[in-house]
């Protein structure tokens, strides 16, 4: 069981980025309580739509058996980052740390979550851990 957990542009700067909204643990924080459920985990950030593209594209053939991703802002407008993930034959769960559906109308819809597995929101970086159980026991049921 290999978890892909992948995070977006300015999920780097957890810790210090609004933290009334998005907490105070980092990236590295949240890497590790992943890791301690799933056991395998391959974390990638990255600032840029391609270089996520590139990593989902990876996961088709790597070995991945879910993915754990939080798109950041590319989840309203990327229909480039949709296409990858619904290229991806193993279960995806989206995440984001704040309630979007509370937030600015902008946040409201997400282009991703018509092709994922599972969306958890507003559980702040406890969210994650709620996605890495919700990963290991979907990965379960496909095999
Ligand atoms: C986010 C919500 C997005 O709207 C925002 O652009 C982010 C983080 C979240 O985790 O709550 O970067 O995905």
């Amino acid at each position: 069981m290999r978890t892909l957990l992948a995070n977006g542009p300015n999920l780097s700067q957890l810790g210090t980025r609004d933290p009334g909204v998005y907490g105070t643990a980092t990236l590295a924080d949240i890497e590790r309580a992943v890791g301690d459920v799933v056991g395998d985990v391959d974390a990638f950030q990255s600032e840029y739509e391609g270089a996520l593209v590139e990593r989902l594209h990876a996961a088709r053939s790597d070995g991945t058996s879910a993915v754990i991703l939080n798109p950041g802002a590319l989840t309203h407008y990327s229909y480039v980052l949709r296409d990858a993930v619904e290229m991806l034959d193993v279960p995806v769960v989206e995440v984001h740390l704040s309630q979007v559906h509370a937030r600015e109308p902008f946040r409201h819809h997400s282009v991703i979550s018509a092709v994922v597995t599972a969306t958890i929101s507003g559980v702040g970086p406890y969210g994650y851990h709620l996605a890495a159980l919700a990963a290991l026991q979907l990965a379960g049921e496909q095999q």
